[in-house]
């Protein structure tokens, strides 16, 4: 299967750093005043005219930066979103069996150190695309069919499809698998070229199942840290736990009731959920704030003036009516109960349209919890039964997985489902 694969090429050292720019500049500095020195020295009447400065150096360019890929937890989930990302789902074939899945998993394993810190996959054919990682990571997610040829008894009990849901339009095309990639970077063609060199590997195994592609605003174009917009221009992501923080270390890490191969790891529900915007278009603004709950300007709740205010769900009308509805999104989607959160890290997507058909757009609702049934569930649960945004999107795909912990280096993700 890997006889092909040749020796990985070296990456080339990068001719000018900044470090060497900003010193050459200096040193062109330097060369300047010297220069007006020897010719005062040498008494050549008025000093002449100051020398231009140095053109400013320029700005190393960011497709340099990478993500560790070796730790306690993968990357690609505290990882602040980068800009493009692919989901991309395996069906795994009949006769892979545990040993195959292993050689598997340390294939991607090794090529996913290598693309993620800007060095070429062993095998790469085209290495001059890895050497901007643009800060790619890739996630690995295991689904049941995977779980069952490791270690059978070792699946968590939340580890199958959702329940289904009214809203549901789901099709088999985009849902299920049992080995998810999440590959992400900030850069287009880093994406791709790592999803070619991935689904490679995975060929000799099985056959891709489905791809979703996802992207963000381009990185530059706002504030690092700006909440993400969707196709329907709504702020998408204000309420959602913080990476870093106790809250988010319960929320995404502490599965106490996951079997224990899972520590460091977590959940990973894949929603596909179309809008249908031409139908958006119509509603007027404030039917759209109020679908939400929330203002389009900038993400402010009805009840406040700026995006991180909290939302007050008792203030009322002058009519007495609540100021967010009973049926906005957001009213719907929260509750008191601590255990019903999850981290969102979603996409938008938008396909190509052909003839006079409206857009095929909406979102990839990614979010990771700890265990699906206790934490994502109960949410969906809500909005399927009132959620006046149910109005304009339906979920047309879905995909549960459970993501191992990190590896250190000489291992591979997935190792401790072996030991399971
Ligand atoms: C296309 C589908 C969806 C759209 C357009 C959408 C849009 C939004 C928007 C605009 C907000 C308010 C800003 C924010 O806090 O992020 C929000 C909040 C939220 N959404 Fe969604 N959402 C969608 C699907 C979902 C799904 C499937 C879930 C989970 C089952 C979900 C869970 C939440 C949660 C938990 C919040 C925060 C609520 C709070 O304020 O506590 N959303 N969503």
């Amino acid at each position: 299967m890997d006889g092909d694969r040749q020796g990985s090429a070296e990456r080339p050292r990068t001719p000018f750093s900044r470090r060497h720019l900003l010193l050459g500049g200096a040193a062109a500095g330097l060369g300047a005043s010297a220069l007006v020195g020897a010719d005062l020295l040498a008494g050549r009447g008025e000093p002449p005219a100051p020398a231009p400065s140095p053109a400013p150096a320029p700005e190393e360019p960011d497709g340099g930066e990478t993500v560790p890929f070796h730790g306690p937890h993968q990357a690609g989930v505290e990882t602040p979103p980068q800009a493009h990302a692919n989901f991309v789902a395996f069906d795994l074939a009949a006769d892979v069996d545990r040993e195959r899945t292993r050689r598997l998993l340390t294939l991607l394993t090794d090529d996913v150190a290598k693309l993620s810190q800007g060095d070429a996959a062993l095998a790469d054919s085209e290495p001059e695309l890895a050497y901007v990682p643009a800060r790619l990571t890739v996630t690995f997610g295991f689904g049941p069919g995977l779980v069952e040829r490791v270690a059978p008894d070792a699946a968590p009990s939340w580890l199958r499809p959702l329940p289904e849901f009214a809203v549901d339009r789901l099709r088999d095309e985009w849902s299920d698998g049992d080995l998810l990639l999440q590959v992400c970077a900030d850069d287009p063609l880093t994406v791709a070229h790592a999803t070619r060199m991935l689904t490679k590997d995975v060929r000799a195994f099985g056959a891709v199942r489905w791809v979703q592609a996802g992207f963000r605003r381009a990185r530059g174009s706002e504030a690092a840290g700006t909440t993400m917009r969707n196709l329907m221009g709504q702020v998408d992501g204000t309420v959602n736990t913080a990476p870093g923080t106790d809250d988010f270390e319960r929320i995404v890490w502490d599965g106490g009731g996951n079997p224990d191969w899972l520590r460091g790891g977590t959940s990973l529900v894949i929603r596909r959920i179309a809008m249908d915007l031409d139908k958006w278009d119509r509603l007027d603004r404030s039917g759209r704030e109020e679908s939400v709950g929330r203002r389009l300007a900038d993400g402010a709740p009805l009840t406040g003036s700026r995006e991180h205010d909290e939302p007050d769900f008792d203030a009322v009308t002058p009519l007495g009516f609540p100021v967010i509805a009973e049926f906005a999104h957001i009213r719907r989607a929260r509750t008191d109960d601590p255990a019903e959160r999850i981290f969102r890290r979603a996409y938008n997507y938008d396909l190509p349209v052909t003839g006079s058909e409206g857009q095929d757009a909406g979102l990839v609702f990614a979010s990771f919890q700890a265990d699906v049934d206790r934490q994502f569930v109960p949410i969906q649960k809500r909005l399927d039964e009132l959620d006046l945004l149910n109005e304009w999107i339906s979920p047309i795909g879905s995909a549960v997985f459970a993501i191992p912990p990190g590896c250190e280096e000489g291992g591979f993700v997935g190792e401790t489902l072996f030991d399971a």
